[in-house]
């Protein structure tokens, strides 16, 4: 067997770990193999490459201690909640590397024939947009250098379809006579990276999920033009991969929130402040004590708790999972609701709820809980408020109307755990915490739980 052929083995064992690996992360039973899976074939991929012969150690050594380094301090340093923000700066890396790879490839061949220069200046204008615009991303999220509310001015839009035009043009002159178009691969880049920041700045910070997931996909895009580029077939399966598979995620999160991915990217959703505006909410809230709440708890024979931002925020997993087994212990039926967008990330609270080793079946979804929500003694809402807001369901006038919602309050009792009345991510009041099934435990939501939890114990 040849070298190359070794090589191109290791690539397609590499690409189907990656595949499998995918499919595995369907569900959370499996996903955590399908991560270790794919995190193989990744090793298998360098290692491949880097027998391709040619290629100089001395710099990759450097790369990968400082590489790791930083990725290893980071990812360890990393807050849950801030989760979205690494996985912004990860893509917008991933970007640059792309535009650096393209552009360092012009400088090598500036002769190629015309189908390596399309995959240059695809590689050069997707990096360069991905790495600004997972900049952005990053800071409207961080809310350190951006706000998170949408910067719109007019003549947006027109400004954009101009830059698009211009990098359309200059893509084709590049194209046409790529030894002389030196000064064009400048202007494309600098248009490319001011592309990057016009498209992200007029989304609001509650959009910002889906927008690092549509610039996962511009990544993976710009990885498989580099591929192309490069020649190296690896590159252009997992690029792939990661672009189908971020446009996929996409568009779940557009369904989850009932809205279209042109409404995301262009409506400047959040830019007018809609706190209460028609959403039917006023009145007085009744609070309750833990104590008082306990009694409930108690007599309860089925609980559904649903968890959103706040229980991130609060750390609360670990408790809520002790007070369920309490539940159980007492006969209670525990279950724990899911929405589709529910925290800061696709899949945020199934991997905090693993984290604590809540038993997957008692996760349930959306749609399966929503129908038996009638026959449920108590709801229980940890830290969520858009993702159970009723104005979504019952007012056309909302500007989240249309978006599925987990009805907690068709249950017969609701304990709603907040620390304030405060807006959740889309800024708009609940008329739910109104409602005369619904008692607000206000605090901290690990803090309420664990008050509960020594009722039981005392
Ligand atoms: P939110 O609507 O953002 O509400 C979170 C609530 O948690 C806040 O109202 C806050 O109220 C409370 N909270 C914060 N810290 C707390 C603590 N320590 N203890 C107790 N409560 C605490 O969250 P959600 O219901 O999960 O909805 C998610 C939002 O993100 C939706 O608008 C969704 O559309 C958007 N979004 C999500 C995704 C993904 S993939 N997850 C994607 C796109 C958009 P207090 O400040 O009063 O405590």
């Amino acid at each position: 067997m040849s070298f190359e052929t070794i090589i191109d083995w290791g690539y397609i064992v590499a690409s189907v770990l990656f595949i499998v690996g995918l499919k595995m992360m369907n569900s959370p039973e499996t996903a955590r193999k399908g991560n270790g899976l794919s995190a193989v074939g990744m090793l298998i991929a360098v290692v491949a490459t880097l027998l391709v012969k040619g290629i100089s150690f001395e710099w990759i050594a450097v790369g990968v201690v400082i590489g790791s380094a930083i990725g290893a301090v980071s990812a360890y340093k990393v807050k849950m909640t801030s989760m979205p923000e690494m996985v912004a700066l990860f893509n917008g890396l991933g970007g640059l590397a792309s535009l650096l790879v393209g552009w360092v490839e012009y400088h090598r061949h500036p002769d190629s024939p015309v189908g390596t220069m399309v995959a240059i200046y695809l590689a050069v204008l997707i990096g360069a947009v991905t790495f600004t615009g997972s900049v952005v991303a990053y800071s409207k999220l961080a809310e350190t250098v951006l706000s998170g509310k949408p910067f719109l001015f007019r003549g947006q839009q027109i400004a954009n379809g101009f830059l698009v035009a211009a990098l359309v043009v200059l893509g084709v002159l590049v194209c046409v006579d790529p030894v002389n178009a030196y000064p064009y691969v400048i202007a494309a880049i600098v248009l490319s990276l001011v592309l990057g920041v016009m498209s992200v700045i007029p989304i609001g910070g509650a959009d910002m999920p889906v927008v690092i997931s549509l610039l996962n996909s511009y990544s993976g895009l710009a990885a498989a033009a580099a591929g192309f580029v490069i020649l190296n077939k690896v590159l252009i399966v997992s690029g792939s991969l990661v672009g189908a598979s971020g446009i996929i995620l996409t568009q779940i999160m557009c369904k989850a929130m009932n809205r279209s991915l042109g409404h995301v990217l262009f409506s400047g959703f959040g830019a007018a402040p809609t706190a209460g505006a028609a959403s039917g909410a006023g009145g007085e809230v009744s609070a309750v004590t833990a104590e008082d709440a306990f009694y409930v708890f108690e007599s309860a024979r089925s609980v559904v708790f649903v968890p959103g931002y706040g229980m991130a925020v609060a750390q609360a997993q670990h408790t809520v999972k002790e007070l369920g087994m309490l539940l159980e212990a007492n006969g209670c039926e525990v279950r724990f609701a899911i929405h589709p967008v529910a925290g800061r990330m696709p899949g945020h609270m199934n991997v905090l709820l693993a984290e604590a080793d809540v038993p997957y079946e008692q996760l349930v979804e959306m749609d399966d809980i929503n129908p038996i929500m009638p026959t449920v003694d108590l709801a229980v809402v940890i830290g969520a408020n858009d993702v159970v807001n009723p104005s979504a369901r019952d007012d056309e006038t909302s500007p989240i109307y249309g978006m599925p919602i987990i009805n907690v309050d068709h249950a017969r009792t609701v304990y709603v755990l907040k620390r304030s009345m405060a807006a959740g991510f889309a800024g708009l009041e609940n008329p739910l915490f109104f409602k005369q099934n619904v008692r607000m435990l206000f605090g901290d939501a690990k803090a309420s739980i664990q008050a509960v939890v020594s009722q039981f114990k005392g």
